[in-house]
This record gives C-alpha cells, sequence and structure tokens, in this order.
C-alpha cells in the first residue's frame, strides 16, 4: 500500500471509536433497537428495491452499520474495509445487535483476491468512499469482478462537484472551485484533527483524497460491460459539506435558499451487468 492510503488508514483507525459513540453513527442506539436501519440505507432502498435473499457486499463499509441494515432488511450481507479497527467494531456490531454477517479487513483494490473470486448479487457503496481511491477506473475492474452476471452495483456519492469547492471558513459565504474536478495522479491532501461526525479528537490527522468526475465514474463501469439503467443529481448531502449549509427535518444538508439550484452534491447510480 502507499503512503497516502496507509496514512489515511490510520486516520480512519481513529475515527472507529468516535464514530461509534452516540453522538457519532450511534452504535448503542443501533443494538438497543432491533428494528433500527440507518439513514443512509432507508434513503437507498427505493433504488436497491427488495433484497431478501440476495447476496450483498459492501464496499468500504466502516463499522457496518448500513452493511446490518441491509441485512435487518433480508440481504445476506458481506463488508469490506481496509482499516482492522472498523472491521473489529463491525464484527462487534453484528454479534452484540444479533445480526448475521460476514466482515472482511481488505484493502479495496485486493478485494477480489480476499474473497476468493466470489461474487454477489448487489455491490453497495457510497457515501464518501470513492474520495479515498487513487483510480478509478482499476475500481471500477473490481466491481465488475465481484458482481454475478445480472447482478448490479448501486452507489449514492458525494458530486466531484461538490469536491472541488472551498469549504474552508473564509469561503463560507460563497461557491468557490479550488480543487481539481477530474481525477488527478497526486491527491489532495488536508490536516484535521476532528471528523465529520462525533466528538474527539484524532491522533493521525493527515488524509489524502482524490477526485473522480462523472464520466470518469460512469466510464469505469460501461467500459467494462456495466449497463446504467439508474442516475441521479442531488440537490441535498448526508453531512455537512460546506459551512453555508443547513440540515433539513430529513436529516441532509442543503446550501441556503437562492443556492440550492447551483450545483449538484451528490448523484446515486445503478449498473446492472449483463447476464451470461
Ligand atoms: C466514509 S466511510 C464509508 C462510508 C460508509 N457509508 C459509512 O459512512 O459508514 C469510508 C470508509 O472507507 C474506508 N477506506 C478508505 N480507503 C480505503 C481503501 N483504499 N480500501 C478499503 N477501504 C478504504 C475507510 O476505512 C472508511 O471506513
Amino acid at each position: 500500500m502507499d503512503d497516502f492510503r496507509a496514512a489515511n488508514r490510520a486516520n480512519w483507525d481513529d475515527r472507529v471509536a468516535i464514530h461509534w459513540q452516540p453522538d457519532g453513527y450511534d452504535a448503542p442506539g443501533f443494538i438497543a433497537d432491533s428494528g433500527r436501519i440507518s439513514q443512509v440505507v432507508t434513503r437507498d432502498r427505493e433504488h436497491v428495491g427488495d433484497i431478501a435473499g440476495l447476496r450483498l457486499l459492501h464496499l468500504q463499509c466502516h463499522f457496518g452499520m448500513d452493511t446490518l441494515s441491509w441485512a435487518r432488511l433480508g440481504a445476506e450481507v458481506t463488508g469490506i474495509d481496509f482499516s482492522e479497527k472498523a472491521i473489529a467494531a463491525a464484527r462487534r456490531l453484528a454479534i452484540e445487535s444479533g445480526t448475521p454477517a460476514r466482515f472482511v479487513v481488505t484493502e479495496l483494490y485486493d478485494a477480489p483476491a480476499a474473497l476468493a473470486g466470489e461474487q454477489f448479487d448487489v455491490v453497495y457503496t457510497g457515501v464518501g468512499a470513492l474520495n479515498w481511491l487513487p483510480d478509478i477506473a482499476a475500481w471500477g475492474a473490481v466491481v465488475d469482478a465481484l458482481l454475478v452476471p445480472g447482478g448490479f452495483v448501486y452507489l449514492r456519492e458525494a458530486h466531484p462537484v461538490l469536491w472541488s469547492l472551498d469549504w474552508k471558513e473564509d469561503a463560507a459565504d460563497r461557491l468557490e472551485i479550488a480543487f481539481p474536478y477530474f481525477e488527478t495522479e497526486l491527491p489532495v491532501s488536508w490536516d484535521e484533527d476532528v471528523t465529520y461526525l462525533g466528538s474527539g479528537i484524532l491522533d493521525h490527522t493527515r488524509t489524502y483524497e482524490w477526485n473522480h468526475g462523472l464520466a470518469e465514474v460512469m466510464s469505469a463501469l460501461t467500459s467494462r460491460g456495466l449497463v446504467i439503467d439508474h442516475f441521479e443529481e442531488h440537490r441535498a448531502l448526508e453531512w455537512k459539506g460546506h459551512l453555508s449549509m443547513t440540515e433539513g427535518d430529513d436529516g441532509l444538508w442543503r446550501l441556503p435558499e437562492g443556492k440550492r439550484d447551483l450545483v449538484p452534491l451528490m448523484y446515486s447510480l445503478r449498473a446492472r451487468k449483463p447476464s451470461a
């Protein structure tokens, strides 16, 4: 693994304990309420459809609250992540919530080998996943390898236009393009001692992220023969991605009135691998 991703992994290791807490993703609440489905999965159900009995693989699953939400809806789930701490927490969450699941530690690009060539009906990812990956074409090859013929990938992800915006304090009142929209060889580097949810200070503060333009993401899939049958751009985000954003009653974050039609904040995409 390169130094960029090694730094990212140390940072993600640090985030696990903070995100577990009630003011983070609230793992104790998920354990206590066996009917709870995460907000993210609640929104994605419309386009993923009836999951009962399907084999679902969640890429970059963190500690698996979304993965386990799909299991609560009847899927047979596997989650992968490169953070050993995240996967240890995911296994604990599965056991303590009484939800059957399998979790595997692996770097994204090594997942087909780590899963020994196994294939899945649904590959699910997104909500801040692709920005940690240096090569979106290689990601497309991984997704293709992990899908059964006839299976589909679904992602709802931060829009590359959002990642190109300056979100620092001095840009709170304006939308300013400050970072590359397209994939670049070298990542954008950040140094932050807090995370997006929960309270607590990170020891490993340096991270590296890559943006991927919409056509780059689509081509990563279509060049492998996958067929896109759903694509949508959204005006709302799952987290506060710009200082001017406010949270709605639905838990989604939006730009101020009057600015909401200016830029897309997320996109969702479903692509199916042709039947053999
Ligand atoms: C924002 S989280 C994923 C979003 C997920 N929907 C969630 O919020 O629970 C990003 C995850 O990607 C994982 N990750 C980052 N880079 C990775 C890589 N190269 N291979 C595998 N996992 C990676 C991190 O450990 C982290 O758990």
